[in-house]
C-alpha cells in the first residue's frame, strides 16, 4: 500500500541543507555559551571566583549555582544540581557557564574562572560501591519459583560473571542548544532532545518560569541513541539561564571531547549467576544478581536496571528464575539511556549462559537454545507476560536452514584444526525485545492534524525525528488514513507549543504511539470530510459552499453524524477541504493515543509489562586472530519479524545500523578512564566506534511475513532498539572461537567457563585465550569465571 519512500531530510542531508541547531544563522547580540566543570571525581568547592572572566571584553556573564531558581533536575529522581552547588560529584560535572561574544573571549573567560577544590575519596567502581553500599534506589526483584530449591534439584549447576562496560552514544551531532528571548519573560529553546516536553520543564524551573512561558523547539536530531532522552536537558537550561541573565540569545555546543567527558554513558554492569540444568542442557533455573554503575545521579539508571531485569530471559523459558538489580552510586559521569535501555544487558547474561550450558553438556549452543526457546506450554515470562504470537522457533527453525549453520559448523571446526591461528567462531543468538516503556503513563502521546485550504496537510507530534525516520513514517500513515499522496503531507517542527506533556520519543515506540495519535485525529477529520462528501453529492455545483457561502445565497449544509462511508464520493481531497472551510466544517483535529493492556506492577514485578515484542535472530561467523587477538565479523544473517513494515527501507536502515552499533559495543568501543576517573578515550582517535571496514563482510537481512501483530497500528513492529541486541552473537561468536581454541589444547582452560567481557577488545580476547600468559597481571574489575562442573 505505501511505498519505501526515501527519508523525508535524506536529500537535504546529503546536500549539506539539512538545519541542525548549530546551524541556525546567530541572531544580533548573540551569545556563546561555555562551561567550567570539574576536574574532580569527588570535591568540597571552597571558592568560585569569575571578577578575572568578567573582566575578559566581551565575556558578558559568569553564572554559577546561585543565579539557578530552582537547582534541581533529574528524569525520574530530583537529584542532581544543573550547576555545582557545594561539592562536586563526577569529573565533567558542571559548575560555571561563561557567555561571551565572541569565541575567543569565551575561551578566555572559561579559563580565567578561578575555582579552588578541596579533593574528598571518591567511589570510582561498582566493586567500591558494593563494599560502600553506595546505592541509588532500592534493590529490585523479579522472581517466579522457588530457586534454591530449583538449584538444589538440578542435576548440575554452573556459575560465572559477567562484565559489561558502557559505551558512548557517539552521536555526530553533539549536545546543543539555543535560547532566544522573546516576549517578555518568554523563552523560546531549540534543543537537541528526544524529550522536548521534559527540556521545556527543566529549562522553565531553572529560570523561574511557567511552563507557559517556555517553548522548546527540536526540529531534528544528528543521532541521539537515547543520550538526549534526559541528557539535552541541562544543556537547555543553561543557555536559558544565559538568556534569561543577559536578555541575549545564547547558544551552547559541546565538542566531542567535551560532550564525552561530560555526559554519561551506556551502564556499566557487573553480574553474578549461578543456573541449574539437565544433561540434555534444558534451563531449570537462573539466580542472577545484576549490578549497574550509575555514576553520580540517578538520571535513568533505575527503570534501565528495571529493563535489564525484564530481559534477563530473552528468548527462553526458564522455570524458575530470579533476577535481582542494584544499581550503584559511583563518582563518575550519571549514566544514562542508550539503545537498548538495560535490555542488551540482561540477553548478553542469558546468551553466556545458554553458550556455558553448551559447552558443559557437549551439546550446540544452537540446540540448547532451540530447546529452551519459548514454545506453546512455555510461553510465560517470569513477570508473569505471555508471550503472544511468538515467532522465535521459526525465526530459529529458518535461520539455521538458510543461513547453512550445520555445514558451516563442520567446516568451522574443520578450519580451526587445521588453523587454530586464525579460530573462527560461529553463534547464532536470538532477541525479544518489549515494545513499551516500562512505566505507564509514559505510553501515551498527542498529535495535531491540521489540513489546509490547498488539501496539503501539516502533522505535529510529540516525536523527535532523530534519523530514525519517525517523521517519514508518520507521514505514510497519515497519507494512507487520508486516501493522498504522502508527497501532500509535512511532518513539523516538534515543538511543546503544539504538543505539550508529551514523553521522550524512546523506548522505540516513537512511531507507535504518535503515529497512533496522528491517526486518531486523521480519522476524525476523514469522518467528517465524507460526511460533508455525501451531503454535496446531491447538491447540485451551484449550490456547493464555493459558489455560495461568500454571499449567503444558500443555507450552510447541516453536517449531523460523521458518516460511517468514510469515501469523499469522488470529490478531489483539495476540493473537498475547500468546500469544508467554506461550510465551517473543521478539518483540523487533535489527536491522543494511550497504549492499551498495560499491567505490569514494579512493587510485584508482575504484569503485561509490553504491548508486545519485536523478535529476531541473528548468526555471525568471526575470525579471531589468536596472535593479535583481532577480530573480524565474516559472516552475519540475520532475520526479523517486523511485522506489516509502514516503511521496509527505514526498517532495514534501523536493523543494519543498530547490529553494527551493536558491535561496536562488543567488540571495539573501549572507555579509559585515569586512576581518577577522568575518561581518557574521549575523541574518535581514541574510541574506536565501527567503521565501513568493521562492517560484516557478507551481511545478509531478511525479514518474514508476519500478518499476527494485531496488538500494533497497522500490524506493524517496532524497529527501533532491537536489532541492536542481535550483535550479541558477535561477542557470543568470538567466545565459541576462543572455546574452540582452548579444547583444542590439553590444559584445564577447556573446561573453564570462557571469560570475555564486553566489549571483547583485542587485548581481551587475547586474555581469554591464554588466561595463565596473564596470570598476575592487575586487570582493574575483571573477576574471572568459576566452573563449578558435575554436582558430586
Ligand atoms: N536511529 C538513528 N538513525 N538515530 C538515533 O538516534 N535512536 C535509537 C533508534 N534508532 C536512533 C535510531 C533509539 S535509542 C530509539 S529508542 C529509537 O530509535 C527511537 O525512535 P523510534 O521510537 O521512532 O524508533
Ligand atoms: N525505555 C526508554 N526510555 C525510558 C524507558 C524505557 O523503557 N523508561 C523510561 N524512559
Ligand atoms: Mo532509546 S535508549 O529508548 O532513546
Amino acid at each position: 500500500m505505501t511505498r519505501d519512500t526515501p527519508h523525508e531530510s535524506a536529500r537535504s542531508h546529503v546536500r549539506g541543507r539539512s538545519e541542525f541547531v548549530d546551524d541556525r544563522p546567530p541572531l544580533r547580540g548573540e551569545l556563546l555559551c561555555g562551561l567550567v566543570v570539574s576536574p574532580h571525581a569527588r570535591a568540597r568547592i571552597v571558592a568560585v571566583d569569575g571578577t578575572g572572566a568578567l573582566a575578559i571584553p566581551g565575556v558578558a556573564c559568569v553564572l554559577t549555582a546561585a543565579d539557578v531558581h530552582h537547582n534541581r533536575w533529574g528524569p525520574i529522581i530530583e537529584d542532581q544540581p544543573l550547576l555545582a552547588d557545594g561539592e562536586v560529584h563526577y569529573v565533567g560535572e558542571t559548575v560555571a557557564i561563561v557567555a561571551a561574544a565572541s569565541r575567543d573571549a569565551l575561551v578566555r573567560g572559561v579559563r580565567a574562572v578561578v575555582v579552588e577544590y578541596e579533593a574528598l575519596p571518591a567511589i570510582l567502581s561498582i566493586d567500591a560501591a558494593v563494599a560502600a553500599a553506595s546505592f541509588i534506589g532500592v534493590e529490585r526483584t523479579i522472581a517466579r519459583g522457588d530457586v534454591e530449591d530449583a538449584l538444589a534439584r538440578s542435576p548440575r549447576t554452573l556459575q560465572g560473571r559477567l562484565t559489561i562496560d558502557g559505551a558512548d552514544h557517539f552521536y555526530l551531532e553533539n549536545q546543543a542548544a539555543i535560547a532566544y528571548p522573546c516576549d517578555g519573560p518568554q523563552i523560546e529553546v531549540h534543543s537537541s532532545t528526544q524529550h522536548p516536553t521534559e527540556t521545556q520543564h527543566v529549562v522553565a524551573h531553572a529560570c523561574g518560569l511557567g511552563a507557559r512561558d517556555v517553548v522548546c523547539v527540536a526540529r531534528r536530531l544528528g543521532g541521539a541513541f537515547g543520550g538526549k532522552e534526559s541528557q539535552a536537558s541541562p544543556i537547555a537550561a543553561y543557555a536559558a539561564l544565559v538568556t534569561k541573565a543577559t536578555g541575549r540569545a545564547a547558544r551552547l555546543v559541546l565538542s566531542k571531547d567535551q560532550d564525552m567527558i561530560i555526559t554519561g554513558k551506556r551502564n556499566p554492569f557487573q553480574i553474578g549467576w549461578r543456573c541449574g540444568f539437565d544433561d540434555d542442557g534444558m534451563l531449570r533455573v537462573v539466580d542472577a544478581q545484576l549490578h549497574s554503575d550509575g555514576g553520580a545521579y540517578a538520571d535513568l539508571s533505575t527503570a534501565i536496571m528495571e529493563r535489564a531485569l525484564a530481559h534477563c530471559d530473552n528468548a527462553y523459558f526458564v522455570p524458575a528464575m530470579r533476577v535481582r538489580g542494584r544499581v550503584c552510586r559511583t563518582n563518575v559521569h550519571p549514566h544514562t539511556a542508550f539503545r537498548g535501555f538495560g535490555g542488551p544487558k540482561g540477553v548478553a547474561m542469558i546468551e553466556s549462559i545458554i553458550e556455558a550450558v553448551a559447552d558443559a553438556t557437549g551439546r550446540d549452543s544452537l540446540d540448547v537454545r532451540r530447546a529452551n526457546c519459548y514454545r506453546p506450554g512455555h510461553d510465560t515470562t517470569h513477570y508473569e507476560q505471555v508471550v503472544e504470537n511468538n515467532c522465535l522457533p521459526e525465526l530459529f527453525e529458518r535461520l539455521e536452514a538458510s543461513c547453512e549453520y550445520r555445514a558451516r559448523r563442520e567446516e568451522i571446526r574443520r578450519a580451526n584444526a587445521q588453523r587454530p591461528e586464525r579460530a573462527r567462531g560461529l553463534s547464532l543468538t536470538a532477541v525479544k525485545f518489549g515494545i513499551s516503556f516500562t512505566t505507564r503513563f509514559m505510553n501515551q502521546a498527542n498529535a495535531l492534524v491540521n489540513v489546509h485550504a490547498d488539501g496539503s496537510v501539516q502533522v505535529s507530534t510529540g516525536a523527535v525525528e532523530m534519523g530514525q525516520g519517525v517523521n517519514t513514517r508518520i507521514a505514510a500513515l497519515v497519507a494512507e488514513e487520508l486516501s493522498i499522496p504522502q508527497e501532500s503531507v509535512r511532518v513539523m517542527p516538534t515543538s511543546t507549543e503544539k504538543n505539550a506533556n508529551t514523553a521522550p520519543t524512546a523506548a522505540s515506540v516513537g512511531t507507535d504511539v504518535n503515529g497512533a495519535a496522528a491517526l486518531d485525529a486523521a480519522r476524525r477529520i476523514r469522518a467528517r470530510m465524507s460526511a460533508l462528501a455525501v451531503r454535496l453529492n446531491d447538491l447540485p455545483r451551484e449550490q456547493w459552499p464555493s459558489k455560495c457561502a461568500g454571499v449567503g445565497s444558500a443555507p450552510e449544509i447541516e453536517v449531523a453524524a460523521p458518516s460511517a462511508d468514510l469515501s469523499y464520493c469522488g470529490i478531489p481531497f483539495a476540493k473537498l477541504a475547500f468546500e469544508c472551510i467554506r461550510n465551517r466544517v473543521s478539518i483540523c483535529e487533535y489527536g491522543h493515543f494511550r497504549t492499551p493492556g498495560l499491567s505490569f506492577n514494579k512493587l510485584t514485578g508482575r504484569g503485561r509489562a509490553f504491548r508486545y515484542f519485536t523478535q529476531g535472530v541473528a548468526c555471525s561467523e568471526v575470525e579471531v586472530d589468536t596472535l593479535t587477538g583481532e577480530v573480524k565479523v565474516r559472516r552475519v544473517d540475520l532475520l526479523m519479524d517486523i511485522g506489516q513494515p509502514i516503511n521496509r527501507a527505514l526498517d532495514l536502515g534501523q536493523i543494519y545500523g543498530g547490529f553494527v552499533q551493536g558491535m561496536g559495543w562488543v567488540t571495539t568501543e573501549h572507555l579509559v578512564y585515569d586512576s581518577g576517573a577522568k575518561l581518557l578515550s574521549h575523541s574518535p582517535s581514541t574510541y574506536k566506534i565501527p567503521n565501513i571496514q568493521d562492517t560484516p563482510r557478507r551481511f545478509r537481512v531478511d525479514t518474514i511475513d508476519n500478518n499476527g501483530n494485531t496488538a500494533n497500528l497497522r500490524g506493524t513492529k517496532a524497529t527501533g532498539e532491537p536489532p541492536l541486541l542481535l550483535a550479541i552473537s558477535v561477542w557470543t561468536a568470538i567466545r565459541d572461537a576462543v572455546q574452540s581454541v582452548r579444547s583444542l589444547g590439553d590444559g584445564d582452560g577447556a573446561s573453564a567457563i570462557v571469560d570475555l567481557p564486553i566489549p571483547a577488545t583485542a587485548e581481551r580476547v587475547l586474555r581469554a585465550l591464554s588466561p595463565d600468559a596473564f596470570w598476575g597481571v592487575e586487570h582493574s574489575g575483571e573477576v574471572p569465571s568459576r566452573h563449578l562442573g558435575k554436582k558430586r
